[in-house]
């Protein structure tokens, strides 16, 4: 058999099978159930090719010697993923603006984002303007902006007489999203730190100032604040608005029996479907806040797909290196690769 005829049978097998098992396309799916399964033909990029991926997603750079993490691509139960186009994306961009708004794991999926389309289009001219909040990535030729508008909590913090006040009902800072024509909105990580690495001082809710209070309660109420300036601010037929999930860290191994450990010298998701931490409780008040609402909200589901990515954190590959231990943030390539093709598949 000649070589042609050898792939045309392979091409008819390879729909045959999709038939079989699955659509491509994912109307009716339900894209975050699913499962990694191996797949040689991944990473989706070379991170060599992009020049601007900062230090600490750059693992391989960074001295990551294990490979195997990069290979996982994430497969839905009942469908198939479409193939993430990078081109097919920016046509879709042409003449917008998509916001990335929240803290470094929204960082972490922007710079995933602008690596996958400068590797789509390596010869599409592109800008990187950074300053302290916002980072604009730009396509001229398609008039087209990727931006990351850092803000840990959403709601606002203020400097008042008693100090730094976390300002749970209230966000003066929503005027720059306005005129967006995709948002992605992320929060939680921030609201976990206490001590030195916490930057309030107070929290207000309800106009009542506390020294301090649960956190997923503070959580919640601020949540709701942004759902109610979503309601009152957000022109659905102007403005997608997207959630990215809670990104979940790996800095507790008992959740996947290896109590006294953490994601350090991981080098394989979790076996098994589910993750045996649970469901992750931030995660489960973000749906219900998003339940109440009457605007559309997409709600990128990362959670449950990322909680069973062990492997997949800079771990001593970070900024820290070897003096550090980051199970939060996510290499690159790597995980947050699969969150842009659900938000392409989300988008299309
Ligand atoms: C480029 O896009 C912006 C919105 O992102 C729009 O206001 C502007 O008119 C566009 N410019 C051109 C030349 O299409
Ligand atoms: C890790 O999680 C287990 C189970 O929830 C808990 O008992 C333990 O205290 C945690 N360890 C740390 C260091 O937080």
């Amino acid at each position: 058999m000649g070589s042609f005829s050898c792939v045309a049978t392979l091409i008819l097998l390879f729909a045959l099978l999709n038939q079989i098992h699955g659509r491509i396309g994912t109307n009716g799916c339900d894209v975050f159930q699913g499962s990694w399964v191996y797949d040689e033909s991944y990473p989706l990029y070379d991170t060599t090719k992009c020049p601007f991926v900062e230090k600490e997603f750059d693992c391989i750079n960074n001295g990551r010697p294990d490979k195997d993490y990069l290979k996982y691509r994430w497969q839905p139960s009942s469908c198939y993923l479409p193939r993430f186009n990078g081109a097919d994306f920016l046509m879709r961009l042409r003449g917008k603006r998509l916001m990335f708004v929240g803290d470094s794991l929204s960082l972490n999926q922007w710079q995933s984002l602008t690596c996958m389309l400068h590797v789509a289009v390596p010869h599409a001219t592109y800008t990187l303007q950074r300053t302290e909040g916002l980072s604009t990535f730009t396509f001229p030729a398609y008039n087209a902006s990727i931006m990351f508008l850092r803000n840990a909590f959403l709601v606002d913090i203020t400097l008042e007489k008693i100090g730094l006040v976390l300002k749970l009902d209230s966000i003066q800072s929503g005027t720059i999203w306005k005129g967006m024509d995709t948002l992605i909105f992320n929060t939680w990580h921030w609201w976990l730190h206490t001590g030195r690495k916490q930057p309030w001082n107070f929290i207000e809710g309800g106009g009542v100032i506390h020294k301090d209070m649960d956190r997923l309660v503070a959580y919640e109420k601020a949540l709701n604040t942004w759902a109610r300036w979503v309601e009152l601010n957000v022109d659905p037929i102007k403005t997608k608005v997207i959630f990215q999930g809670v990104s979940p860290d790996h800095a507790n191994g008992s959740y996947w029996g290896r109590p006294n450990a953490n994601c350090g010298g991981e080098t394989e998701p979790v076996i098994g479907l589910t993750y045996p931490g649970g469901p992750h409780p931030a995660e489960l008040v973000l749906e219900t806040v998003l339940r109440g609402m009457s605007k559309p909200v997409y709600l990128l589901n990362i959670t449950p797909l990322s909680q069973l990515r062990k492997d997949g954190h800079p771990s001593v590959y970070g900024l820290g290196g070897h003096r550090g231990m980051d199970c939060s943030h996510w290499c690159l390539a790597g995980v947050p690769d699969t969150w842009n093709q659900l938000l392409y598949a989300a988008l299309i």
